[in-house]
């Protein structure tokens, strides 16, 4: 059998990883500024997460949610504790997408409406619903397209409000900070603006925290820049630091009734034992203000660098505008300097998403490649 082949890929084969660095079957060492689409928190192989998962797993890595497992109420504890949403309840799922599907589906159960509002450029996965929402015609097929979407553009306040008005609006969901679409983001007014019209409208505003959350922008959630409450979150990525688990945070007003969501793998043992060590981690070695003073070193030394047009994003979760379009760039960092980075529906953008560990002195190899590579 051959693999069903929907992925372009490099011609790189990594077979071991530490922290923000990665090699080849050549032993040849890669910087990663990309963390395999912004999902490595806490640095590859972290001593703590390898423990704490391989220990798991010589004790029980799996049964099914029909038993108890302290590890899934452990794991909410702490996010809600680090994430200063202690007032939310959590539901387990295994990626980005499934959280986003389970959202948009608690939207509509709770206002009994189905038409979703979602931003123009936005990604929020590949299943049926979270597709939908995603403005991505060509990932779209024709079932999906039977889902009621109204793209809008960012910060236009009028037009939500406009739309909310026709009283058929069961969901706004908006990303932190878009990812995919390369690094725009909601104003504060936009943001505190919308989170009022729902509230006021009873729509129910989610908050796809999958790529910005986990401490990646310098904040927990990305919307705490700008001092929101959104209804729902949901999260992925950063949760495992690659093992595949997602969440969906689900403010407290709303009631859950068995059976209204559910799966099989979601929030079993070996997740939950990711999930805990990432949260512990990210505690324990202080990421979040490492994240932080990275940032601001970042833009320190990127900004000394004249083709760099414009810097978009926040913390570690950052786009660098140039006025030419940057895969050969790309190409070049990976195979002449070794270094990942990321691309997005912004050709022009190159997409920056290191583990939150990430040192000095490694954005220091970055910068001096980077200027070497555009001075040839
Ligand atoms: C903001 C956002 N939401 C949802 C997803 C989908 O996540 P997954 O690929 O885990 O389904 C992604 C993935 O890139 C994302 O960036």
């Amino acid at each position: 059998m051959n693999l069903f082949e929907v992925y372009p890929l490099y011609n790189v084969t990594p077979i071991k990883a530490k922290g923000a660095v990665v090699w080849d079957e050549n032993n040849t060492q890669y910087l990663d500024l990309y963390g395999g689409h912004g999902v490595i928190s806490i640095g590859h192989s972290h001593p703590n997460y390898v423990e704490k998962i391989t220990t798991q797993l010589n004790n029980i890595g799996f049964y099914s949610n029909s038993i108890q497992n302290p590890l899934q109420v452990e794991l909410a504890k702490k996010l809600g504790v680090i994430s200063g949403c202690e007032n939310y309840n959590l539901f387990l799922c295994n990626s980005g997408a499934e959280a986003n599907e389970n959202a948009l589906k608690m939207a509509s159960f709770i206002t009994k409406k189905s038409r979703i509002i979602s931003f123009k450029n936005s990604f929020h996965g590949r299943t049926s619903a979270a597709v939908a929402v995603t403005d991505n015609s060509a990932i779209n097929a024709p079932i999906n397209l039977q889902q009621k979407v109204t793209f809008l553009p960012l910060n236009d306040v009028e037009l939500v409000i406009h739309e909310i008005g026709k009283n058929d609006v069961a969901a706004v969901i908006i990303e932190g900070i878009q990812g995919v679409g390369g690094l725009d983001e909601g104003t504060t007014d936009f943001f505190q603006e919308v989170e009022k019209i729902c509230n006021k409208n009873d729509v129910v505003l989610i908050l796809d925290e999958v790529q910005s959350g986990y401490g990646r922008s310098g904040k927990f959630f990305a919307f705490q820049h700008h001092k929101i409450k959104p209804d729902i979150i949901t999260i992925a990525k950063g949760m495992g630091n690659g093992f595949p688990i997602g969440g969906v945070l689900i403010a407290d007003k709303y009631k859950a009734t068995y059976g209204m969501l559910g799966t099989t793998f979601g929030g079993n043992h070996l997740a939950c034992a990711a999930g805990i060590s990432v949260v512990d981690t990210i505690k324990n070695e202080y990421l979040m203000e490492n994240v932080n003073e990275i940032y601001n070193y970042f833009l320190e030394q990127i900004t000394k660098i004249p083709q760099v047009k414009k810097v978009k994003g926040r913390g570690l979760m950052l786009g660098l505008e140039f006025d030419f379009e940057v895969g050969e760039l790309r190409k070049q960092l990976i195979f002449n300097k070794h270094i990942f980075t990321g691309g997005s529906n912004n050709k022009k953008l190159l997409r920056i998403l290191p583990p939150l560990s990430i040192t000095k002195t490694q954005i220091n190899q970055f910068i001096n490649a980077l200027k070497e590579l555009l001075n040839e």
